[in-house]
């Protein structure tokens, strides 16, 4: 390739410069690259599926449908030409509030990291490279762009920095992304926020640092759109691509990369080297994931619905009126909504069944009468896609708000679901849609003694650029939205039997009614994609006996999470400074270490049986497996390089070609004059071109099991059912290091289906990782040894959820 080309295809065509969100340039025979949201279904098209979102997933705690998901979506990403799906998310691990939670698999590495890998496996199976977000610790939508918290009237120098620790930041943060990467994740895409004063896509520390040298990822970074403050220095510390291609903001048409970066390698401020290596990156990903080979380029248009369009929707010259045939209305979906109906009623959570309230019977044990309240039960009455980016909580909350989201092609409402289920009983079913007028609602409440009442009840949240009800992307609270609390107590205080039914982007404050007596049975069922009716009666009606956990922990306030939990809402410096001073004590951690009571644990969850689990046996694989991990063996280090033609052309040779129309705001790799500067670059002190010492970690060594462990799960009650049988190990107190451990942490899950009467035994293997901490002073992982240098004393307990009922046993002491 040609120095044009390789910079063409490290850079994005500028905001809306093609049918994708991001497009790079094309390079020769190498296509123009299409990356598209997002991680629940392919944004911004017709046609196509909304699965459940990252939350839903997670809380199946089954990874085969992680896994059946990730490869649907490929399937459909490939099908509409994208090359690279901008998925799956890494969020919500440490603020129940954060907006883009539901984006993600819940609060827990350990379960993100596994829901993160079989995404990637599936979606990367089809052949779409997947692009793993938002590395690293994007954790609150308010103040992650300065701009965007100038523009909500805060004097911001610089978006807000995560500081986070090297501990936490392996043990909690980057976690899941190793397992992606693990998983052969072909990119990275680098965080809007600073993490410890150093923006997502300049931290050298993390980007060539952790993530490329540590975990050994060999694809690409790309930037979150308009995440890059720099040229230079962001390809210095490890970015590889720029995205939308812009520079400061969308549409300004000055990009950090492009021209600039072709000037850049000319001058001698990025070696070529470099930039070989960033196209290599991205080049290398797509042979890959065989994209060589019978790939349909884009035939959808992110930007127009109609056959025809402008091909260079972002520019306002003349090029606008250059018109090309994009959309070919392909229909994708395959038999897809089976699966989602399939995910959304496996995660959905039921939290109580009084009674046996759940589920309803049929015949002659049918209800004789439901009445269903609340807006949420009916979609959206000015239509399912009415509010751009799902910016609006009205009718049934399908999916959270902003690039997560997907335009519906079909929704399943749960009153259309339940009222086709109930016509088969001739149950009689009533509907009061208003969320206040009481004047409607207690009358109805109390109309017949024996009615079962439905309250549907909601709480939204998403990205930062739209705000929704008061609530900028973050949530303002975990209070029910529209008055929630009011609805449940008010039918609840006139209807014996009230089921309330949650559609949520995480947890939410349930306490004004919870313990009400006529509320007899909550499902929550988060965010359940487009079969928000078809998923609940399955579950309602017992045809799918809920097996669904919670991924995260319920708590009685919000304070209950701790200090270093809460969104910082209002700058406390004018770059703002958040402090995670809470270390590997996030969620359930915090809650076991400062024993507080939550109302639901992590992990939590009821089903329509009951099951013991026993019999919790150990075996060692590796004996004396050494204290730390082997250090690199392979000789990546030493294998000869691909070196590719190392000679600068002569500037003259970039120059705009003559007789190119020139596109105002495309961004293109040609320079204006043949005058690049010289001189050096003002590099900083520790800058070397001399590659430092391998990172003593090496990865296959982490991620091979050191224990195998087994325990028995029996079906105790009377129908068939899947328990979530959930590893949880405790550090022995005695080893021999300054650091503390958390009571817990969960590091293994299996969903075994058991039938009446039946015994299943469940299996996990523990992995060096999993059993080790991450020792800042050595930079190492490390198995906590006693003062004898011996290994061992875990407990290693095998439970229904991380305070419930189980069994466990302790790992016998050996020399490490
Ligand atoms: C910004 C979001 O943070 C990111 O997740 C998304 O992929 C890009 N916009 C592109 O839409």
């Amino acid at each position: 390739m040609s120095l044009a080309e390789k910079v063409n295809i490290t850079t994005g065509t500028g905001w809306r410069m093609g049918a994708c969100v991001g497009n790079t340039g094309q390079a020769g025979g190498f296509p123009a690259l299409c990356l598209q949201d997002g991680p629940m279904g392919v944004r911004f098209a017709d046609a196509v599926t909304v699965f459940p979102a990252g939350v839903t997933v997670a809380g199946t705690w089954d990874r085969e449908l992680m896994q059946r998901r990730g490869k649907a979506l490929g399937r459909e990403m490939r099908a509409k030409g994208v090359n690279v799906m901008l998925g799956p998310s890494v969020v919500g691990g440490k603020f129940p509030a954060g907006g883009r939670g539901w984006e993600g698999f819940g609060s827990d590495p350990y379960l993100a990291g596994q829901a993160v890998g079989r995404t990637v496996r599936g979606v990367q199976g089809e052949g779409v490279v997947a692009c793993v977000k938002h590395f690293l610790a994007n954790e609150q939508e308010t103040f992650r762009q300065a701009a965007e918290g100038r523009a909500q009237g805060w004097p911001l120098i610089e978006a807000l920095s995560a500081n986070v620790g090297g501990r936490a930041l392996r043990e909690i943060y980057a976690w899941p992304f190793q397992d992606a990467v693990r998983e052969g994740v072909g990119s990275v895409m680098c965080s809007y926020n600073q993490i410890n004063n150093s923006y997502g896509c300049q931290n050298s520390y993390l980007l060539n640092g952790v993530l490329k040298e540590e975990f050994e990822f060999q694809g690409f970074v790309v930037s979150d759109w308009i995440a890059q403050r720099s040229g230079v220095a962001s390809v210095l510390a490890g970015l590889d691509m720029s995205m939308p291609g812009d520079g400061d903001s969308f549409s300004d048409g000055a990009p950090f990369l492009g021209s600039s970066l072709t000037r850049a390698v000319l001058n001698g401020s990025v070696p070529l080297e470099r930039l070989d290596d960033m196209a290599l990156r991205i080049v290398a990903t797509w042979y890959q994931m065989g994209q060589d080979t019978n790939y349909t380029a884009p035939n959808f248009s992110s930007w127009f619905r109609t056959p025809q369009g402008p091909r260079y929707f972002g520019t306002d010259d003349e090029g606008k009126k250059e018109l090309e045939g994009r959309n070919q209305y392909a229909d994708v979906r395959e038999e897809h909504h089976e699966l989602v109906r399939e995910i959304a009623a496996e995660g959905m959570v039921l939290l109580k069944n009084g009674d046996a309230t759940l589920p309803f019977g049929t015949g002659k044990d049918a209800r004789k009468a439901i009445v269903v309240f609340g807006s949420g039960a009916a979609g959206n009455p000015m239509g399912m896609n009415s509010c751009g980016d799902r910016g609006c909580n009205i009718g049934t909350l399908g999916q959270g708000w902003g690039s997560g989201s997907v335009d519906y092609s079909t929704f399943s409402s749960p009153l259309s679901a339940i009222s086709s289920r109930a016509e088969s009983d001739r149950t009689m079913l009533e509907y009061v849609q208003s969320d206040d007028d009481y004047n409607l609602i207690l009358p109805m409440a109390s109309k017949t003694p024996n009615s079962t009442c439905m309250v549907f009840v909601s709480s939204d949240s998403g990205e930062g650029y739209l705000s929704v009800e008061g609530h900028k992307g973050d949530r303002n609270d975990l209070k029910l939205w529209h008055n929630g609390d009011k609805l449940v107590r008010s039918v609840a205080s006139a209807c014996k039997d009230t089921i309330v039914i949650i559609h949520s982007v995480g947890a939410v404050d349930m306490e004004a009614w919870i313990e009400h007596p006529n509320v007899t049975a909550v499902l929550l069922a988060h965010l359940p994609g487009q079969e928000a009716g078809s998923s609940l009666v399955d579950v309602l009606w017992g045809d799918v006996n809920p097996s669904g956990r919670l991924p995260y922990t319920i708590a009685k306030s919000l304070e209950d999470y701790g200090p270093a939990a809460q969104v910082l809402y209002t700058p406390n410096h004018r770059i703002p400074q958040q402090d995670f001073t809470d270390g590997v004590y996030t969620d359930y951690r915090h809650f076991d270490a400062y024993n507080i009571t939550p109302r639901f644990e992590f992990g939590f969850g009821l089903g329509y049986t009951t099951f013991n689990i026993s019999d919790v046996t150990v075996e060692t694989l590796v004996e004396s497996p050494g204290e730390f991990p082997a250090e690199r063996t392979d000789s990546a280090n030493t294998t000869t390089r691909i070196t590719l033609n190392s000679t600068l052309p002569d500037p003259q040779d970039l120059v705009f070609p003559q007789g190119l129309r020139r596109i105002q705001k495309y961004i293109y790799p040609w320079l204006s004059s043949a005058s690049v500067g010289s001189g050096p670059y003002p590099y900083p002190a520790s800058y070397s071109t001399t590659p430092r010492p391998r990172a003593k970690v090496s990865q296959s060594t982490l991620y091979e099991p050191l224990l195998r462990v087994t325990a028995r799960i029996r079906n105790t009650g009377s129908v068939a059912g899947k328990s979530v049988a959930q590893l949880y190990i405790s550090f022995p107190a005695n080893a021999a290091t300054a650091e503390t451990f958390p009571p817990r942490v969960l590091r293994g899950f299996e969903k075994v289906a058991v039938g009446v009467n039946g015994t299943e035994v469940a299996t996990f293997d523990l992995t060096r990782r999993d059993l080790s901490y991450w020792d800042e002073n050595e930079n190492s992982w490390r198995l906590p040894v006693d003062k004898d240098a011996r290994w061992g004393g875990y407990t290693l307990r095998v439970a229904e959820s991380s305070r419930g009922a189980g069994a466990e046993t302790v790992v016998e002491w050996v020399d490490v």
